[in-house]
């Protein structure tokens, strides 16, 4: 039996009671503003209140995997359920968190990645491995060694360390002088002239490997990534990636990293880690790191961080059926037709008028629209939402990043589907971009 919902009045009720990340309130609260109830999902498909249909465009922000209501995902999780819901990670441990870690370091060369913290999202996997990397310095007797370097443009999350890495100005604001000191730089060739890079203050370069997301899917050359290890090997400087987004399959191997055969000094995992469906994160680190803590407790070397979910076991149940189905299903293997037939998409859609450039790695895809003088739209004009809204009337449920229009789906999307979504998304921005460059 279905479900019956009453749309209007919890569409009342959220307006009045809640506050929705990243978004503008008045606006949402406004009358005329219909906010989509979601309700069910299933696959690469979600539901609303009032039984429409979307393909999740965007992997429900990045997260999902391996589609909606998977049946593996959902049996480990309630199986879990069964036994214990939560326990604290404080002093006692529990089996899904052990086997999760084995699992995760395995994905790494024996003697590399070896340790794994497991905190709650995105921001905390980074915030940890900050954390890590400062005190590591101060306890080597490197006690100003604090500046992080990243890139312009970056963005690494919103708890205040993790939001000092970010290169967006609008995740900045309310948090600036309350931060971590960071050197912004746009590509790895500036590094050597940076004044302590070698032997100075840098603790650590921090990047999203091979794509910026909330850049607006950005794609870094081809080696850069093995390039930027190289100059920290050089330097002595440790380097993170933050894989938050990229983790999972998304680019088309299990981790960004592994396509130029990179290893980290921390490697941080969220958003997919569970498949996208309940949230857990992991950092995952090296013995050097991991020895340079181990002393007496007066010596103070102890990471005094974390939460009251870390090592949640029905979060670990949940990304250990998610590694099940990569390996029972052969996701990966699968990926190669998938990532094949959304470039021709793409190519398809470039030569639509005002469709300035898109980009793609993987099953990741930007698609940036411009005036057709190639200049950017004024952002009050809100484009690239005006364009996601209307997509939701071809079926489709996707966010912007500013003029991009992000296509991502769940990995386990058909051809047919990516097909159907990157229509709507066609369809939606011819309609939009008519009435705001005629
Ligand atoms: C690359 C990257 N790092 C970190 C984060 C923050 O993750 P969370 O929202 O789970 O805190 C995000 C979120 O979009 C991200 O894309």
């Amino acid at each position: 039996m279905r479900d019956v919902w009453n749309t209007q009045a919890l569409v009342e009720s959220d307006k009045k009671h809640l506050w929705h990340p990243f978004t503008p309130m008045r606006d949402w609260c406004a009358e005329d503003h219909s906010p989509v109830v979601l309700v069910r999902g299933q696959g690469a498909w979600l539901e609303d209140s009032e039984g429409r249909r979307y393909l999740d465009g965007n992997s429900s922000i990045w997260t999902n995997i391996h589609g909606h209501a998977h049946p593996k995902i959902n049996r480990a999780i309630q199986d879990q359920l069964e036994r214990v819901a939560h326990v604290s990670f404080l002093g006692t441990t529990n089996p899904p968190a052990i086997e999760l870690a084995t699992r995760l370091s395995g994905y790494f060369p024996e003697g590399t990645l070896e340790r794994v913290f497991l905190s709650d999202d995105g921001s905390t996997a980074v915030e940890a491995a900050m954390k890590m990397a400062v005190q590591f310095w101060q306890m080597a007797g490197h006690m100003n060694r604090s500046r992080f370097i990243t890139f312009e443009n970056a963005y690494h999350g919103d708890t205040l360390g993790a939001a000092s890495l970010g290169g967006i100005g609008a995740f900045q604001r309310g948090v600036t002088g309350h931060q971590f000191p960071v050197t912004r730089i746009s590509g790895p060739e500036e590094l050597d002239a940076l004044p302590g890079f070698h032997h100075g203050d840098v603790a650590a370069v921090v990047i999203e490997p091979l794509i910026q997301g909330a850049a607006g899917m950005k794609t870094w050359p081809k080696g850069m990534l093995r390039s930027l290890r190289k100059k920290c090997d050089e330097a002595g400087v440790f380097l993170i990636l933050d894989e938050v987004m990229t983790g999972f399959g998304r680019t088309g191997t299990m981790f960004a990293c592994q396509q130029e055969e990179v290893i980290p000094d921390f490697l941080c995992l969220a958003k997919g880690l569970t498949g996208g469906y309940v949230p857990l994160a992991a950092t995952l680190t090296t013995a050097k790191v991991f020895d340079a803590f181990l002393g007496d407790v007066e010596e103070g070397k102890t990471f005094y961080y974390g939460h009251s979910y870390s090592g949640n076991p029905v979060g670990c149940a949940a990304a250990l059926a998610s590694l099940d189905v990569f390996r029972d299903e052969c996701v990966l293997e699968k990926m190669a037709p998938k990532i094949e037939r959304l470039g021709e998409l793409l190519a398809e859609i470039k030569n639509e008028p005002g469709i300035y450039e898109t980009r793609q790695c993987g099953l990741i895809a930007g698609i940036e629209v411009r005036q057709r003088n190639g200049a950017a739209f004024p952002w009050m004009m809100r484009v690239g939402a005006k364009i996601c809204l209307a997509a939701r009337r071809y079926g489709i449920l996707t966010r912007p990043v500013l003029d991009t229009i992000v296509f991502m789906p769940p990995l386990c999307v058909t051809l047919e589907e990516m097909a159907d979504g990157m229509r709507a998304i066609r369809t939606a921005a011819k309609e939009v971009l008519m009435e705001a460059d005629p």
